[in-house]
Protein backbone atom coordinates (compact mmCIF):
# COMPACT_ATOMS: atom_id res chain seq x y z
CA UNK A 1 0.00 0.00 0.00
CA UNK A 2 1.05 3.40 -0.39
CA UNK A 3 2.38 5.34 1.93
CA UNK A 4 1.21 9.20 1.57
CA UNK A 5 3.43 12.07 3.98
CA UNK A 6 1.41 15.22 3.97
CA UNK A 7 3.18 18.84 4.04
CA UNK A 8 2.26 21.68 5.48
CA UNK A 9 3.33 25.30 4.81
CA UNK A 10 1.99 27.42 7.88
CA UNK A 11 3.18 30.74 9.45
CA UNK A 12 4.39 33.91 7.86
CA UNK A 13 6.65 32.52 4.91
CA UNK A 14 10.29 33.02 4.92
CA UNK A 15 12.65 32.06 2.37
CA UNK A 16 13.90 28.51 2.26
CA UNK A 17 10.38 27.01 2.09
CA UNK A 18 10.44 26.02 -1.36
CA UNK A 19 13.80 24.15 -0.59
CA UNK A 20 12.36 22.16 2.33
CA UNK A 21 9.23 21.49 0.01
CA UNK A 22 12.27 20.04 -2.81
CA UNK A 23 13.91 18.47 -0.34
CA UNK A 24 11.01 16.43 1.34
CA UNK A 25 9.65 15.59 -2.18
CA UNK A 26 13.27 14.26 -3.27
CA UNK A 27 14.10 12.03 0.43
CA UNK A 28 10.44 10.64 0.06
CA UNK A 29 10.34 9.49 -3.35
CA UNK A 30 13.79 7.67 -2.74
CA UNK A 31 11.99 5.90 0.15
CA UNK A 32 9.23 5.34 -2.30
CA UNK A 33 6.26 7.82 -0.18
CA UNK A 34 3.85 9.94 -2.12
CA UNK A 35 3.82 13.63 -0.65
CA UNK A 36 0.93 15.54 -0.76
CA UNK A 37 1.42 19.28 -0.83
CA UNK A 38 -1.82 20.64 1.45
CA UNK A 39 -2.42 24.21 0.62
CA UNK A 40 -2.31 27.54 2.49
CA UNK A 41 -1.63 26.20 5.94
CA UNK A 42 -3.74 24.07 8.22
CA UNK A 43 -6.75 25.56 5.77
CA UNK A 44 -5.55 23.45 3.45
CA UNK A 45 -6.24 20.42 5.13
CA UNK A 46 -9.63 22.08 6.49
CA UNK A 47 -10.74 22.27 3.37
CA UNK A 48 -9.34 19.12 1.18
CA UNK A 49 -7.15 21.63 -0.57
CA UNK A 50 -4.16 18.88 -1.16
CA UNK A 51 -2.26 17.35 -4.13
CA UNK A 52 0.18 15.51 -5.01
CA UNK A 53 3.87 16.62 -5.32
CA UNK A 54 6.26 14.58 -7.63
CA UNK A 55 9.64 15.44 -8.59
CA UNK A 56 8.57 17.48 -11.80
CA UNK A 57 6.34 19.82 -9.93
CA UNK A 58 9.22 20.80 -7.25
CA UNK A 59 11.62 21.06 -9.86
CA UNK A 60 13.88 23.89 -9.93
CA UNK A 61 11.86 25.76 -6.73
CA UNK A 62 14.92 26.27 -4.61
CA UNK A 63 15.83 29.45 -5.16
CA UNK A 64 12.61 30.97 -5.25
CA UNK A 65 10.77 32.61 -2.35
CA UNK A 66 7.30 32.13 -0.74
CA UNK A 67 6.16 29.15 -0.44
CA UNK A 68 4.39 26.75 -3.71
CA UNK A 69 1.99 25.51 -1.05
CA UNK A 70 0.94 29.08 0.11
CA UNK A 71 0.52 29.57 3.82
CA UNK A 72 -2.10 31.01 6.52
CA UNK A 73 -1.52 31.94 10.37
CA UNK A 74 -4.96 29.99 10.56
CA UNK A 75 -5.50 27.48 13.99
CA UNK A 76 -6.86 24.70 13.65
CA UNK A 77 -7.39 24.13 17.28
CA UNK A 78 -9.74 27.56 17.43
CA UNK A 79 -12.57 25.70 15.74
CA UNK A 80 -14.07 22.18 16.62
CA UNK A 81 -15.92 22.12 13.13
CA UNK A 82 -12.26 22.61 11.52
CA UNK A 83 -10.95 19.55 13.39
CA UNK A 84 -13.57 17.37 12.50
CA UNK A 85 -13.22 18.49 8.60
CA UNK A 86 -9.12 17.67 9.07
CA UNK A 87 -10.34 14.29 10.56
CA UNK A 88 -12.57 13.63 7.67
CA UNK A 89 -9.76 14.67 4.97
CA UNK A 90 -6.64 12.76 6.84
CA UNK A 91 -9.03 9.91 6.11
CA UNK A 92 -10.26 10.49 2.20
CA UNK A 93 -6.92 10.92 1.86
CA UNK A 94 -4.88 8.58 3.35
CA UNK A 95 -2.42 10.22 4.64
CA UNK A 96 -0.42 8.46 7.37
CA UNK A 97 1.92 11.05 8.55
CA UNK A 98 2.47 15.03 8.60
CA UNK A 99 5.37 17.59 7.91
CA UNK A 100 4.51 21.15 9.35
CA UNK A 101 7.05 23.96 8.45
CA UNK A 102 6.36 26.33 11.11
CA UNK A 103 7.17 29.73 13.20
CA UNK A 104 7.35 29.76 16.67
CA UNK A 105 4.10 29.96 18.22
CA UNK A 106 2.34 27.60 15.41
CA UNK A 107 4.94 24.66 15.93
CA UNK A 108 2.97 24.41 19.69
CA UNK A 109 -0.46 24.32 17.24
CA UNK A 110 1.89 21.03 15.91
CA UNK A 111 2.90 19.78 19.01
CA UNK A 112 -1.06 19.86 20.19
CA UNK A 113 -2.14 18.58 17.32
CA UNK A 114 -0.28 15.78 18.06
CA UNK A 115 -0.40 15.36 21.69
CA UNK A 116 -4.42 16.13 22.06
CA UNK A 117 -5.33 15.28 18.72
CA UNK A 118 -3.33 11.62 18.04
CA UNK A 119 -1.73 13.33 14.33
CA UNK A 120 1.73 11.82 13.94
CA UNK A 121 3.55 14.86 13.09
CA UNK A 122 7.03 16.06 12.58
CA UNK A 123 8.11 20.14 13.26
CA UNK A 124 9.90 21.72 10.75
CA UNK A 125 11.60 25.22 12.37
CA UNK A 126 11.36 28.29 10.17
CA UNK A 127 10.94 32.06 10.56
CA UNK A 128 13.38 35.12 9.50
CA UNK A 129 12.72 35.69 13.28
CA UNK A 130 15.17 33.07 14.58
CA UNK A 131 13.03 32.86 17.81
CA UNK A 132 12.62 29.44 18.12
CA UNK A 133 14.16 27.38 21.22
CA UNK A 134 16.06 24.35 20.47
CA UNK A 135 17.38 24.94 17.52
CA UNK A 136 20.62 27.16 17.00
CA UNK A 137 19.34 29.16 13.40
CA UNK A 138 15.99 28.71 11.43
CA UNK A 139 16.18 28.56 7.82
CA UNK A 140 14.71 32.59 6.68
CA UNK A 141 16.85 34.27 9.16
CA UNK A 142 20.04 34.78 6.79
CA UNK A 143 18.36 35.55 3.80
CA UNK A 144 16.43 38.89 6.11
CA UNK A 145 19.97 39.75 7.38
CA UNK A 146 21.62 39.26 4.18
CA UNK A 147 18.47 41.69 3.10
CA UNK A 148 18.77 44.12 6.30
CA UNK A 149 22.59 44.56 5.69
CA UNK A 150 22.66 45.55 2.19
CA UNK A 151 19.77 48.35 3.47
CA UNK A 152 21.58 49.38 6.17
CA UNK A 153 25.14 49.90 4.11
CA UNK A 154 23.17 51.56 1.26
CA UNK A 155 21.30 53.70 4.07
CA UNK A 156 25.08 54.54 5.66
CA UNK A 157 26.14 56.33 2.45
CA UNK A 158 23.18 58.36 2.31
CA UNK A 159 23.53 59.07 5.95
CA UNK A 160 27.13 59.93 5.80
CA UNK A 161 26.46 62.59 2.78
CA UNK A 162 23.93 64.24 4.33
CA UNK A 163 25.12 63.98 8.24
CA UNK A 164 21.83 62.69 9.05
CA UNK A 165 20.85 60.35 11.75
CA UNK A 166 19.49 57.11 9.91
CA UNK A 167 16.61 55.26 12.21
CA UNK A 168 16.25 51.43 10.40
CA UNK A 169 13.27 49.50 11.60
CA UNK A 170 13.61 45.81 11.13
CA UNK A 171 11.53 42.88 11.93
CA UNK A 172 12.00 39.75 13.88
CA UNK A 173 8.67 40.13 16.64
CA UNK A 174 9.49 39.72 19.93
CA UNK A 175 13.30 38.85 19.64
CA UNK A 176 16.06 41.04 18.42
CA UNK A 177 18.01 38.17 16.01
CA UNK A 178 17.80 40.12 13.30
CA UNK A 179 18.41 43.68 14.85
CA UNK A 180 21.19 42.37 16.11
CA UNK A 181 22.99 40.48 13.35
CA UNK A 182 22.36 43.23 11.01
CA UNK A 183 23.42 46.10 12.93
CA UNK A 184 26.56 44.04 13.01
CA UNK A 185 27.38 43.04 9.96
CA UNK A 186 26.18 46.68 8.64
CA UNK A 187 28.58 48.57 11.86
CA UNK A 188 25.22 50.10 13.11
CA UNK A 189 26.12 52.92 15.99
CA UNK A 190 23.52 51.67 18.06
CA UNK A 191 20.94 48.65 18.11
CA UNK A 192 17.43 48.75 20.27
CA UNK A 193 16.08 45.14 20.81
CA UNK A 194 13.09 44.06 22.38
CA UNK A 195 15.24 41.92 25.10
CA UNK A 196 16.59 45.12 26.19
CA UNK A 197 13.90 48.32 26.90
CA UNK A 198 16.43 51.51 25.69
CA UNK A 199 17.12 54.59 27.27
CA UNK A 200 16.45 57.62 25.26
CA UNK A 201 18.88 59.82 26.80
CA UNK A 202 21.61 57.48 26.72
CA UNK A 203 21.09 57.31 22.85
CA UNK A 204 20.49 61.08 22.20
CA UNK A 205 23.84 61.14 24.01
CA UNK A 206 25.89 58.91 22.21
CA UNK A 207 24.49 60.49 19.12
CA UNK A 208 25.45 64.09 20.32
CA UNK A 209 29.01 62.72 21.39
CA UNK A 210 29.59 61.16 18.22
CA UNK A 211 28.92 64.64 15.87
CA UNK A 212 30.95 66.66 18.54
CA UNK A 213 33.76 63.98 17.78
CA UNK A 214 33.11 64.91 14.02
CA UNK A 215 31.05 61.92 12.66
CA UNK A 216 27.80 63.95 12.67
CA UNK A 217 25.90 60.74 10.65
CA UNK A 218 24.62 57.73 12.28
CA UNK A 219 22.66 54.53 11.95
CA UNK A 220 20.12 53.12 14.61
CA UNK A 221 18.65 49.72 13.88
CA UNK A 222 15.92 49.25 16.11
CA UNK A 223 13.76 45.99 15.79
CA UNK A 224 10.22 46.30 15.58
CA UNK A 225 9.05 45.36 19.12
CA UNK A 226 12.19 47.20 20.71
CA UNK A 227 10.71 49.41 24.07
CA UNK A 228 11.90 52.21 25.79
CA UNK A 229 12.88 51.93 29.59
CA UNK A 230 9.71 52.81 32.25
CA UNK A 231 11.81 55.38 33.84
CA UNK A 232 12.48 57.24 30.17
CA UNK A 233 8.88 56.22 28.49
CA UNK A 234 8.17 59.27 26.11
CA UNK A 235 5.63 56.87 23.76
CA UNK A 236 1.91 57.59 24.65
CA UNK A 237 -0.65 54.89 24.96
CA UNK A 238 -2.38 55.70 22.36
CA UNK A 239 1.50 55.08 20.23
CA UNK A 240 2.06 51.99 22.54
CA UNK A 241 -1.48 50.54 21.10
CA UNK A 242 -0.47 51.50 17.12
CA UNK A 243 2.96 49.88 17.57
CA UNK A 244 2.85 47.48 19.85
CA UNK A 245 0.00 45.00 18.06
CA UNK A 246 0.32 41.18 18.80
CA UNK A 247 -0.74 40.74 15.50
CA UNK A 248 1.04 43.17 13.57
CA UNK A 249 4.17 45.01 15.36
CA UNK A 250 5.65 48.08 13.64
CA UNK A 251 6.17 51.87 14.08
CA UNK A 252 8.88 52.61 16.88
CA UNK A 253 11.64 53.07 14.43
CA UNK A 254 9.10 56.67 13.94
CA UNK A 255 8.89 57.21 17.28
CA UNK A 256 12.40 56.79 18.05
CA UNK A 257 13.52 58.90 14.85
CA UNK A 258 11.40 61.88 15.92
CA UNK A 259 12.39 61.61 19.81
CA UNK A 260 16.34 61.54 18.54
CA UNK A 261 15.32 64.89 16.26
CA UNK A 262 13.04 66.56 19.16
CA UNK A 263 16.09 65.99 21.58
CA UNK A 264 19.59 66.97 20.17
CA UNK A 265 18.52 68.74 17.27
CA UNK A 266 20.22 66.53 15.06
CA UNK A 267 18.50 65.86 11.65
CA UNK A 268 17.11 62.31 11.60
CA UNK A 269 15.38 59.95 9.03
CA UNK A 270 13.43 56.43 9.65
CA UNK A 271 13.60 53.43 6.77
CA UNK A 272 11.34 50.62 7.90
CA UNK A 273 12.51 47.41 5.96
CA UNK A 274 9.35 45.37 6.89
CA UNK A 275 8.40 42.80 4.13
CA UNK A 276 11.16 43.15 1.75
CA UNK A 277 13.05 41.01 4.83
CA UNK A 278 11.24 38.02 3.71
CA UNK A 279 10.83 37.93 0.33
CA UNK A 280 12.92 36.90 -2.52
CA UNK A 281 16.05 34.87 -3.19
CA UNK A 282 16.98 32.51 0.03
CA UNK A 283 20.85 32.86 0.59
CA UNK A 284 22.54 29.50 -0.05
CA UNK A 285 23.04 29.34 3.64
CA UNK A 286 19.41 29.12 4.01
CA UNK A 287 18.90 26.62 0.99
CA UNK A 288 21.65 24.21 2.34
CA UNK A 289 19.63 24.42 5.67
CA UNK A 290 16.42 24.16 4.60
CA UNK A 291 17.55 21.12 2.30
CA UNK A 292 18.79 19.16 5.51
CA UNK A 293 15.90 19.86 7.64
CA UNK A 294 13.57 18.60 4.45
CA UNK A 295 15.76 15.56 4.20
CA UNK A 296 15.91 14.71 7.75
CA UNK A 297 12.74 15.45 9.08
CA UNK A 298 11.13 12.91 6.19
CA UNK A 299 13.93 10.49 8.17
CA UNK A 300 12.00 11.32 11.06
CA UNK A 301 8.56 10.13 10.06
CA UNK A 302 10.41 6.87 8.98
CA UNK A 303 11.72 6.21 12.70
CA UNK A 304 8.31 7.34 13.71
CA UNK A 305 9.77 10.21 15.57
CA UNK A 306 6.37 11.80 15.49
CA UNK A 307 6.07 15.27 17.96
CA UNK A 308 9.51 16.09 17.18
CA UNK A 309 11.17 19.01 15.50
CA UNK A 310 14.09 18.90 13.02
CA UNK A 311 16.82 21.49 14.37
CA UNK A 312 20.20 22.52 13.64
CA UNK A 313 22.29 21.92 17.32
CA UNK A 314 26.06 22.70 16.48
CA UNK A 315 26.56 21.28 13.02
CA UNK A 316 24.08 18.55 13.04
CA UNK A 317 20.82 18.62 12.46
CA UNK A 318 19.26 16.59 15.14
CA UNK A 319 15.90 15.67 16.21
CA UNK A 320 13.85 17.67 19.49
CA UNK A 321 10.83 16.83 20.98
CA UNK A 322 8.04 19.40 20.41
CA UNK A 323 7.10 19.58 24.40
CA UNK A 324 10.90 20.74 25.11
CA UNK A 325 10.47 24.11 22.65
CA UNK A 326 7.04 24.88 21.95
CA UNK A 327 6.01 27.82 23.57
CA UNK A 328 9.44 28.92 24.33
CA UNK A 329 10.71 32.34 22.89
CA UNK A 330 14.90 32.15 22.28
CA UNK A 331 16.28 35.52 23.14
CA UNK A 332 19.18 36.86 21.60
CA UNK A 333 22.63 35.33 22.54
CA UNK A 334 24.10 38.09 25.47
CA UNK A 335 27.30 37.32 24.00
CA UNK A 336 26.19 38.37 20.60
CA UNK A 337 24.89 41.36 21.61
CA UNK A 338 28.12 41.96 23.85
CA UNK A 339 29.80 42.23 20.45
CA UNK A 340 27.50 44.27 19.37
CA UNK A 341 27.66 47.10 22.03
CA UNK A 342 31.65 47.18 21.87
CA UNK A 343 31.02 49.35 18.49
CA UNK A 344 27.99 51.37 19.96
CA UNK A 345 29.16 55.32 20.14
O1 LIG B 1 7.45 35.97 12.10
C1 LIG B 1 7.90 36.58 10.93
C2 LIG B 1 7.41 37.99 10.84
O2 LIG B 1 7.85 38.55 9.62
C3 LIG B 1 7.78 38.89 12.02
O3 LIG B 1 9.11 39.35 11.94
C4 LIG B 1 6.72 39.96 11.88
O4 LIG B 1 6.48 40.61 13.11
C5 LIG B 1 5.53 39.18 11.46
O5 LIG B 1 5.99 38.01 10.84
C6 LIG B 1 4.59 39.88 10.51
O6 LIG B 1 3.48 39.05 10.36
P1 LIG B 1 2.39 39.17 9.23
O7 LIG B 1 2.93 38.52 8.00
O8 LIG B 1 1.22 38.38 9.74
O9 LIG B 1 2.11 40.62 9.03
Amino acid sequence: MDEYLGLITGGGDCPGLNAVIRAVVRRADAGKKTVLGIHSGWIGLVEGDIEPLTRSSVAGIQYRGGTILGTSRFNPLDDKESLQKIRHNWRKFGINSLIVARGNGTLSASMRMWKEEGYPIVGIPKTIDNDIEGTDYTFGFDTAVSIATEAIDRLHTTAEAHHRVMVVEVMGRHSGWIATHAGIAGAADIILIPEIPFRISAICDMLSKRKDMGRPFSIVVVAEDARPDKDEDFLSDEEKSQIYREEHLGGIGHFVGLEIGKRTGLPARVAVLGYIQRGGTPTAYDRVLATRMGVYAVEMTMRGEFGHMAALRGPDIVSVPLEQVANIRKPVSREIYRTAEVFFG
